[in-house]
């Protein structure tokens, strides 16, 4: 069908939908293996943006678009459509490319393909922090996928480390066990909190160093997939830690070498702002609305994209977003790209490394300079008493009468260690186990104690849950 037949069925289209437009060719951008054919659109008076966005979805599946998207660059809108699929966005071809094993960027970042299907890269040196925004669904996790490989495509783990957070999440599990990663991956929040801290503290140590000392170290790449998530599974004493951590590294990591990198739905939440004001570089994948782009990238736009990875780029060296089909690679190339970085050589002599959070101890729970919180163990303290009443206890239990979300899955296993629950049996709830108060183990008495709970407190509470048996 020609361009000028096209414009026709669309206005018919509109029309269907009692939306009433002009629409005129007004030429194509060839795309990969398909193009983008572009339409200058006019509405009719009586007609507002909002009722043609309205009907969009529904002209897109009707004419079997792959893309179909308005657009406002200035007062003139557009509509950009492709008929075809669109193009192939693989990851691999680019990372195998020459171009990408003579770039001189120190940390290459595939984001994908622009409009004329060339590929594009970010160097994450220069950045040096970049946020991925945008609805569920939409592309951020598949992008942080690319960001980690691409990193360590041809980077060993002398030049690059990384740390990943993915709470409540599995999708970068697939990096498990590459010698890139200083810690293991982090599952809980807690662990989280501790890590960031650690960042902290080799931030400050490599500060102090010399620049030709520093240049022997390993860039490190912070990546947090759904952060929302981490901040609001925290109290507010650890919040403050975490935020305070965030801010100094998005503030003075470039200074070390340390990168942060942000997925998340939107950052306009309350908790966010701290972290997303600081980072100059970010991709918006479609968003709910044109608030959360604004969020974003500054400015209104992502709202329009169709999902599966195609996003919108800004940085400081490229103000004016740029539209890019995100970069993808099946779950199987990802495994045995992955595997081929694990079988090359790692000197790890300089290897940024996070030594496990001690936590064997109630009272060492406190250790690390970030978690050295009081009211930390005097909450456990509290939940050690009121488990001593209870028959059996949950996670979930705990966290509805404490309000401590996702912590108490932590908090169980650490009762479970100091034998005051029984083990996990399936699915059920988890036994009370001391007795008497000789069941209890000195060290815990004196801890309970240096919170106020007396031996004999702590005997009643065990006798409270006996009578009741
Ligand atoms: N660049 C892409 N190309 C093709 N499909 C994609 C792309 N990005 C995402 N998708 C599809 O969308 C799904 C969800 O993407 P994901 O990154 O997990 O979303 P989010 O993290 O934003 O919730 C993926 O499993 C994949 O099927
Ligand atoms: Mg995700």
């Amino acid at each position: 069908m020609n361009i000028k037949k096209l414009a026709e069925l669309l206005e018919y289209e509109f029309e269907c939908h009692k939306v009433f437009v002009k629409v005129n060719p007004c030429g194509t951008i060839p795309s990969g293996n398909s193009e983008f054919i572009v339409f200058k659109i006019r509405l009719k008076s009586g007609t507002k943006v909002k009722h043609v966005n309205g009907c969009m979805e529904d002209i897109k599946a009707c004419l079997q678009c792959s893309v179909f998207e308005l657009w406002q660059i200035e007062e003139q809108r557009y509509l950009l459509m492709s008929l075809y699929p669109n193009g192939d966005n693989s990851l691999m071809p680019i990372l195998e490319s020459q171009a990408f094993r003579e770039t001189e960027m120190q940390i290459p970042v595939v984001l994908g393909y622009d409009i004329v299907h060339k590929p594009f890269l970010a160097d994450l040196a220069e950045l040096p922090h970049i946020l991925y925004g945008g609805a569920t669904g939409m592309g951020k996790s598949v992008a942080l996928k690319n960001l980690i490989l691409s990193a360590i495509w041809k980077n060993p783990s002398q030049n690059v480390n990384i740390v990943i957070l993915d709470i409540g999440a599995n999708d970068l599990d697939i990096f498990e066990g590459i010698q890139h990663l200083s810690h293991p991956i982090v599952k809980d929040e807690i662990t989280g909190v501790y890590v960031a801290g650690e960042i902290v503290k080799e931030m400050e140590r490599r500060i102090k160093l010399t620049s030709n000392e520093r240049d022997e170290l390993p860039a490190i790449i912070l990546v947090i997939d759904e952060i929302a998530s981490l901040l609001s599974n925290i109290d507010k004493k650890l919040f403050q830690k975490f935020s305070n951590a965030m801010a100094n590294l998005l503030r003075r990591g470039r200074h070390a070498k340390i990168h942060v990198v942000i997925g998340t739905q939107d950052p306009t939440k309350e908790n966010l702002k701290i972290a997303s004001d600081n980072i100059t570089a970010s991709v918006a994948f479609r968003c709910h609305n044109h608030y959360s782009s604004q969020a974003i990238i500054g400015q209104s736009g992502a709202e329009n994209l169709q999902g599966k990875g195609s996003m919108l780029y800004v940085s400081a060296d490229c103000p004016a977003p740029v539209r890019i089909q995100g970069a993808y690679a099946e779950t199987e190339e990802l495994e045995s790209a992955i595997s081929r970085v694990k079988d090359s050589k790692h000197d790890m002599s300089n290897k940024f490394v996070i030594p496990e959070m001690q936590s064997d101890n109630p009272c060492d729970f406190a250790v690390t300079d970030v978690i050295l919180d009081d009211t930390l163990n005097k909450e456990f303290a509290e939940i050690i008493m009121w488990t001593l009443s209870q028959q059996t206890v949950s996670a979930n239990k705990l966290s509805n009468k404490f309000h401590i979300g996702n912590r108490s899955k932590d908090i169980i296993c650490r009762l479970c260690n100091k034998n005051i629950v029984s083990e996990q049996n399936s699915k059920q709830a988890r036994n009370v186990i001391p007795n008497c108060i000789d069941d209890i183990s000195d060290e815990i008495l004196e801890f309970l104690s240096k919170y106020g709970y007396s031996g004999e407190t702590v005997s009643e509470a065990i006798s409270k849950r006996i009578q009741q048996k």
